[in-house]
């Protein structure tokens, strides 16, 4: 008899992993759980392309239903996972049936964090996750004409760009004193803030929203220092929360998420999770760090084909090095690599033109490199970091030295 799979969570590490799966040769049954109505969809585009309209929504579907038919993949919308049962190994869906497994996959994701203050459910607010949350914003924008946007973070950058060039005027407010915090480095920040400031987008630094006043047909966001931001549209990108109470409410290991170990494994040999949901020690960090999480869809995919693997009974390390990318205004911002802990940075290219590297090293170790309009660099970056060439600053700022040949 035949086993199966059962992933709850139907967005890009599920899909995935139900793909990978079948490319792994599992021949059994698969049943991919997720709780929207939409198709599996591409996330990135919703506060890109699809917010400006450049992106259908005819464009969004990760994969076609006639793939999901042919690789028999039993995709279940609108259907929430409400418990498993790991005694009985069987997971429990919201309209009371139960659904059997031999294997089960936790791919469920991340939810926005929401604003918490006075206010914060008027209708002008928006949150910008799925595809629900991008039709509904797409709809207030063609006819907004100011906007807030809370948070510096990707999310509200890449909507702060979109809004900008449907010639919506923005602020931009973030608590923390420059753009990108999280997840750049100082230099890229100012880039990335000098870069918006030449796009007429104004900051508010340091300043946290203490409540959202309606008057009238506008919005007031009061800040904690009593200014007053009037407007007709709120988007708010504060970060997002993992969905782990499935996987704690049973009993895994969840700390800041779902923890797994280098082949996606949970504490639990039957269930394995992957993507935004899944906390690791990432193959960079000393083997005594804390797990934590990588929010991407590089990770979402290639932790599922690990995940896929390690169903397989052919567990492989997770070892991919991770990358991220960006589009605001002309830039395509691409990440290779972990900055943090970089002890100096070398530029390649011109800042100028806006097409230029950041070579990211720990003391005489490449390790991230940071690219604006250089989509070949990126490449090659990633390479290099996979192969743990060794550069100098010196080499990468020399427009001559040869990176490509460096990489064999
Ligand atoms: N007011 C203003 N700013 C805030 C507040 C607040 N109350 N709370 C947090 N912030 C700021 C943070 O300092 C950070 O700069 O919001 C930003 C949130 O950035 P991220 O954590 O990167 O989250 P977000 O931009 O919402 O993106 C969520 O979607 O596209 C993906 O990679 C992205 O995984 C990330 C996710």
């Amino acid at each position: 008899m035949h086993s199966t799979l059962v992933i709850v969570g139907a967005s890009y590490a599920g899909v995935q992993l139900a793909a990978a799966a079948r490319e792994t040769g599992f021949e059994g049954r698969i049943v991919l759980i997720g709780d929207e109505a939409d198709a599996p969809y591409q996330r990135p585009p919703l506060s890109k392309g699809f917010l400006t309209g450049s992106f259908s929504e005819a464009r969004l579907p990760l994969r076609s239903q006639a793939f999901f038919d042919e690789e028999k993949i039993e995709w279940l919308p609108s259907m929430r996972a409400t418990h498993i049962d790991r005694g009985r190994r069987e997971v429990e869906l919201q309209d009371g049936s139960r659904i059997a497994y031999d294997h089960l996959a936790l791919t469920t994701g991340a939810r926005v964090r929401k604003l918490d203050c006075p206010g914060a459910t008027l209708d002008a607010v928006h949150y910008l996750r799925d595809l629900r949350d991008a039709r509904r914003l797409a709809q207030t924008a063609s006819t907004a004409r100011r906007a807030v946007v809370i948070g510096g973070g990707y999310i509200g950058l890449e909507a702060a760009a979109s809004l900008r060039q449907k010639g919506i005027d923005v602020t931009v407010v973030e608590t923390e004193p420059r753009l990108l915090a999280r997840v750049a480095s100082p230099w890229m920040s100012a880039f990335m803030q000098d870069a918006h400031a030449r796009n007429g987008v104004a900051f508010e630094f340091g300043r946290k929203v203490i409540e959202l006043k309606q008057t009238g047909d506008a919005v007031s966001v009061v800040l904690d220092d009593d200014t007053h931001l009037s407007c007709d549209l709120v988007v708010v990108g504060i970060g997002v929360i993992p969905n782990t109470e499935l996987a704690a409410e049973c009993g895994l290991t969840v700390a800041g998420g779902i923890v797994v170990d280098e082949c996606a494994r949970t504490s639990d040999p039957a269930i394995v999770a992957a993507g935004d949901c899944a906390a690791f020690v990432p193959h960079w960090a000393p083997s005594d760090s804390r797990a934590c999480r990588i929010e991407s869809v590089q990770n979402a995919n290639d932790m599922a084909k690990v995940a896929a693997l390690a169903i397989a009974g052919r567990p492989q390390p997770y070892r991919t090095v991770p990358w991220f990318w960006s589009d605001q205004y002309d830039l395509k911002l691409q990440m290779a690599g972990i900055h943090s802990g970089f002890t100096h940075h070398a530029l390649r290219g011109a800042v100028e033109e806006r097409k230029f590297s950041l070579f990211y090293f720990r003391n005489e170790a490449l390790i991230a490199v940071d690219s604006i309009n250089r989509p070949q660099e990126h490449m090659l970056a990633r390479k290099l970091l996979a192969n743990g060439v060794h550069l100098s600053a010196r080499d990468v700022e020399d427009p001559a030295f040869d990176l490509k040949g460096a990489v064999q």
